[in-house]
């Protein structure tokens, strides 16, 4: 069969998925590169800041902007970012490794590259850390800020310094951020973004180590962190949170102030599907009455802040896995269809002040079902990874720290 040569991939290989993904990045170089010509580094520099201001005008406006207005002026500041994440020149391996720590996923940067758009995380986000910001340099003359888990394109800050920078508001003797990410992929595409942004001046450092070892040399006023997915699981935003808050200083704050990661036993059906048939997104502001009514909280799970944070005690078990005790739960008795029902974990975040993230904003927040938790029913084939209880037992829930993180529920 006649082979059509793309570089080294070739047309027949369509079928491995591995392969496939090659040939979409060729592709996709090719056809950037082509966009690129056409633009001077100073004309593509001046449009990708452009959009980041852009962004944060819209979140920070007194006026409420629109679902459209802000999706347009994400996905712009997506294409810039990714603009630039092409010049960085990533080789295949740099972008696409992904790989376990020993505290969780280290997603690759061609993974990461979206969190860039997550528009109602990031509103959050930057609500509450511009207002962080604001409160602390009201009567501090200069803070530093610790970004660790950043990812390629720190999407919690830059643009905030854009906007900054943009309207003269603050400037780099105000504020310093260190920026901390394992990947050296995502490493790489940072240096180049924020040269292209021109925010060299707010850098106190890029730092490439595993923010769970990291150790800070100067005091750290905000520590902004967002390493979750949904359920609260995979990635290592625990393990960085207790390892880092030791280095606040004593008014110091977290962003986010807190997480509170509940549980619920719900109907899928009801829950997922019919909730948002009409819904024009998946929204907070969008939860249906109707399927509100129909869940059966089982309450908080566990709460992550910074006093919880500085108290939390790990358990080591055998192979070198670390747990720390969450909340107990009791299963309430009276609910006729419990069986039919399944356990989904959801995150309410607060950033700051009234600033946050509520279930549904983001994919982060989004309730995960669990489909191993069983209440008065049982398995057809009970395997070791299957919970089995009853209505009106008691579950202690432990937070697995090592390899893959996430809620281990135990019968008390
Ligand atoms: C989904 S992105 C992070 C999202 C980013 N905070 C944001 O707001 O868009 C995941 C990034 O976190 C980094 N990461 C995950 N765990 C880490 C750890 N323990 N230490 C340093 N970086 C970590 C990965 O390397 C990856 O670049």
């Amino acid at each position: 069969m006649e082979k059509h040569q793309m570089g080294n991939v070739s047309k027949t290989d369509y079928a491995d998925p591995n392969i496939d993904q090659l040939l979409k990045h060729t592709v996709r170089n090719q056809l950037e590169s082509l966009l690129k010509a056409k633009l001077t580094t100073a004309q593509r520099q001046q449009a990708l800041t452009k959009s980041f201001v852009d962004a944060m005008t819209l979140i920070l406006s007194t006026t409420q902007a629109t679902h459209a207005q802000l999706t347009a002026a994400f996905e712009a500041m997506y294409d810039h970012a990714l603009q630039s994440m092409s010049m960085a020149d990533l080789s295949e391996e740099l972008l696409t490794r992904q790989y376990i720590s020993a505290t969780g996923l280290i997603m690759s940067p061609q993974n990461c590259r979206h969190t860039i758009k997550d528009i109602y995380r990031i509103k959050g986000y930057a609500k509450g850390i511009d207002k962080a910001i604001r409160g602390m340099l009201s009567h501090k003359g200069s803070i530093t800020i610790l970004y660790p888990a950043c990812g390629p394109f720190a999407p919690l800050i830059l643009p905030l310094l854009s906007y900054y920078k943009d309207q003269n508001e603050f400037n780099h003797e105000q504020i310093k951020v260190l920026f901390v990410d394992a990947h050296p992929g995502a490493i790489v595409t940072l240096k180049q973004l924020i040269n292209d942004l021109q925010l060299g001046e707010f850098v106190a450092d890029i730092i490439e180590e595993d923010a769970t070892i990291y150790e800070p040399e100067q005091a750290i006023d905000l520590l902004v962190l967002e390493a979750m997915q949904h359920g609260f699981t995979r990635e290592g935003q625990l393990s960085i949170a207790k390892h880092l808050v030791k280095f606040l200083t004593l008014d110091g704050w977290m962003i986010p102030r807190s997480v509170s990661i509940k549980g619920m036993m719900i109907h899928g059906e009801t829950e997922y599907n019919q909730q948002w048939k009409d819904a024009e997104y998946c929204h907070s502001d969008h939860l249906r009455d109707s399927a509100l009514n129909e869940r059966v909280e089982l309450g908080e799970l566990m709460r992550i802040d910074k006093s919880a944070l500085l108290e939390m005690t790990e358990i080591e078990l055998e192979d070198d896995i670390k747990v720390v005790a969450a909340n107990a739960v009791t299963i309430p008795t009276g609910v006729e269809d419990m069986s039919t029902r399944i356990l989904a974990v959801y995150a309410q975040i607060n950033t700051f002040d009234e600033e946050g993230v509520d279930q549904y904003d983001s994919g982060i927040t989004h309730p995960k079902p669990d489909m191993s938790f069983y209440v008065d029913a049982r398995p057809k084939e009970l395997e070791h990874t299957h919970f089995v209880a009853n209505s009106g037992d008691t579950v202690q829930f432990y937070y697995q720290l090592s390899g893959m993180p996430g809620f281990v529920p135990v019968k008390v």
